[in-house]
């Protein structure tokens, strides 16, 4: 079983910029709900007891989210502001969350490897702050199943066109187990599409076995000069077999600004209590343009 998740949240955020100066991306909210409160959510539905989120300075907004605000109910409850109490109240209940700083950008392995002590020997979830999925079933829930399958790590993937290749991990797959599902030969971090293996990127959620932090320990710089999980994962595979498995679930990339707005309205016209008046200006806007 899979008990444990850990979600990076300590990059600076610098596609966002004025905004990630004060504000986290991960706070960001897709209409009123930040969206690492989504990814939380996406944890707890996949069976997931315990979660980690690494942070950095200048993030404690962070912590104080997942914090209860007692001020903040005091007021609530004088005005009997009982339905945003229960909400207040409920973020603070959500799960059971740790944190703990990453005290250097030294890149996604790095920060993973903060996770070590917290991790243990169990193999464990990593979802990314800023990778936001909609699905029937929860993203990192379609990795758990396939790691129940083959008990070894598994690679939430997705397909990218050519040109994109440059801004992931992409896969190269040695053996189809079924559709979609691929034992790895290999996997590089953010190639040039003429060095790219495939155009199957890593999408943002994984399954690793704790193996992966002896490597990371010993993980030397790459690409971007930053600590790669991706180049673990590679080394990883000289002891292990890994997989990649194709997500089913929806993407949305909160940390571009195309992708945050997709997420916006994507969200806003599933919700009954706006989805009217959304749609009406969409279609407004479209006609005047
Ligand atoms: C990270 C990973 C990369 C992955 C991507 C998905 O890159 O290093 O392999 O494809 O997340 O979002 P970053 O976006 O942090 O540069």
């Amino acid at each position: 079983m899979i008990k444990k998740a850990v979600i990076p949240a300590a990059g600076y955020g610098t596609r966002f910029l004025p905004a990630t100066k004060t504000i986290p991306k991960e706070l960001f909210p897709i209409i009123d709900t930040p969206t690492i409160q989504y990814i939380v959510e996406e944890a707890i539905a996949a069976g997931i007891e315990e979660i980690l989120i690494i942070t950095s300075a200048n993030k404690n907004s962070i912590i104080d989210y997942f914090d209860r605000n007692i001020e903040l109910e005091v007021q609530l409850s004088a005005k009997n502001r009982q339905e945003e109490l229960k909400i207040v109240k409920d973020v603070a209940n959500l799960a059971t969350i740790h944190f703990v700083r990453q005290k250097e950008q030294l890149g996604l392995g790095h920060a993973i490897l903060q996770a070590e002590t917290f991790v243990g020997k169990e193999p464990f979830a990593v979802l990314l702050g800023d990778d936001l999925f909609v699905g029937k079933i929860p993203a990192i829930k379609e990795l758990v199943l396939a790691y129940n399958e083959v008990k070894s790590s598994v690679i939430g993937t997705m397909k990218v066109k050519k040109e994109e290749t440059g801004r992931y991990g992409i896969c190269e797959p040695k053996k189809e187990i079924r559709t979609g599902f691929y034992e790895l030969k290999g996997v590089v971090e953010k190639p040039q599409p003429k060095e790219a293996p495939s155009q199957s990127a890593i999408a943002g959620r994984y399954l690793l076995t704790p193996e992966i932090f002896t490597l990371l320990r010993n993980q030397e710089k790459g690409v971007n000069n930053e600590i790669q999980l991706t180049d673990s994962i590679l080394k990883l595979m000289e002891y292990q077999a890994v997989y990649s498995y194709d997500l089913k679930a929806k993407r949305y990339d909160i940390g571009s600004r195309v992708g945050y707005f997709e997420a916006l309205i994507d969200f806003a016209i599933k919700r009954d209590d706006l989805k009217e008046e959304i749609i009406q200006i969409l279609k407004n806007k479209i006609k005047d343009l």
